[in-house]
């Protein structure tokens, strides 16, 4: 598959939207004159179809689109106020290795984060074992697409906790039951921004769940508390789905199992040939139920070894660099210490891992890894 010689040293970026998403240019230009000569521009079928085409891809019974992942996680939480199934000022539980928004999301709602270490990546049935502080509810994230392990879902259930998703980085991605991102737990978050598996080229969120009280708590609070069109019974906000985005991602989705695939294949190819001592693998397990949507690798010295492949046309990018509870933004936090956690934001780098990558690039990658 992989061909064995390259001669032409090409400049490789972390990730270049324009060519992924010029595949699609064709069907977005007709999808836009469709919805531009409907005159229909909030909601409308357009929505309804994404909605439903991705509540049945995730097989979840409803999806309720909004304008962003960050907006899909707090919308959730906020409806689990009003539906009376999570106390105002509920603690939540966190990992602490995640993008700043699942800890944002807790903070809007009016809760509280209760951060917890994670074992190598992320919360494991173990960590959650040796927790001794009170909480209400769990938010579990699928980092760098890697679903979050079936124990956490059976420790939930067994501690009759509820469980919520940050899926913001897994789309696609498939337990060993075959059971997909979207339907693990009580309600799953994604965001469409683009860079995602399935991106958008704007921004775009959805929760999806398998709870009708749920899903029709949360499309009412993403329609500012709308009722009826004069009668808002909740506190609301202006979260919707545009309908532009949900053709778009309607064009996107057909493509999203094979571009996942390749992800998964230039994943495994980087596990299996990534060789030097000064650069750390997770194991093979990553690519296991994962959408990879991230490919880290983890450096003593990140700027030295970033700037090094720079140097050789190798872009690369971190996930992240200061996590949450080292934030300025989270004071009340920053006294907080989370070893794992702080390690893999010192040192972790994301090489290049996208459907588009050539099979010459990703030799030309692992030789310049290697060579290090
Ligand atoms: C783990 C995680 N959660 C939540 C979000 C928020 O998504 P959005 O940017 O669509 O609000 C992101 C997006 O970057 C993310 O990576």
């Amino acid at each position: 598959m992989y061909l064995k010689y390259f001669k032409i040293k090409t400049q490789i970026p972390y990730l270049d939207l324009k060519p992924l998403s010029d595949r699609f240019a064709r069907q977005d230009l007709k999808t836009f004159k469709e919805i531009h000569t409907s005159g229909r521009f909030i909601g409308g079928e357009w929505v309804t179809r994404f909605e439903k085409e991705f509540a049945s891809y995730c097989g979840a019974v409803h999806c309720v689109g909004t304008g962003n992942g960050l907006d899909a996680l707090t919308i959730t939480l906020k409806a689990e106020i009003a539906l009376g199934n999570l106390p105002v000022n509920a603690k939540i539980l966190v990992p602490a290795h995640t993008y700043i928004a699942t800890f944002l999301s807790i903070i809007h709602a009016g809760m509280q984060p209760i951060p917890v270490d994670v074992e190598q990546l992320n919360l494991t049935g173990n960590v959650l074992q040796q927790i001794t502080s009170e909480y209400d509810a769990i938010i579990v994230v699928d980092i760098y697409g890697k679903l979050v392990e079936d124990e956490v879902y059976a420790f939930a259930k067994a501690k009759q906790k509820k469980i919520y998703c940050d899926t913001a980085q897994s789309h696609g991605a498939t337990n060993a039951c075959g059971v997909k991102s979207g339907n693990l737990a009580r309600a799953s978050a994604f965001s469409f921004y683009p860079t995602k598996n399935l991106g958008a080229i704007g921004d775009a969120g959805a929760i999806t769940t398998n709870d009708k009280e749920l899903a029709n708590m949360c499309r009412k609070i993403a329609n500012y508390g709308r009722q009826s069109r004069f009668k808002n019974s909740v506190i609301g906000v202006n979260s919707r789905l545009d309908p532009l985005q949900a053709g778009f991602l309607l064009n996107r989705l057909p493509l999203l199992d094979s571009d996942n695939k390749r992800r998964v294949e230039i994943a495994n190819y980087y596990l299996d040939h990534i060789d030097n001592d000064k650069v750390i693998l997770l194991s093979h397990d990553f690519t296991n139920h994962s959408a990879v949507h991230v490919f880290p690798v983890f450096v003593k010295n990140r700027n030295v070894f970033v700037s090094y492949l720079d140097h050789k046309g190798i872009g690369t990018s971190v996930h992240y660099e200061v996590p949450p509870h080292k934030q300025n933004a989270f004071k009340e936090l920053n006294h907080l210490t989370f070893p794992v956690t702080e390690e893999l934001h010192r040192t972790e780098v994301s090489l290049p891992c996208h459907p588009l990558l050539k099979d010459e690039e990703v030799l030309q990658i692992v030789r310049v890894v290697n060579a290090y």
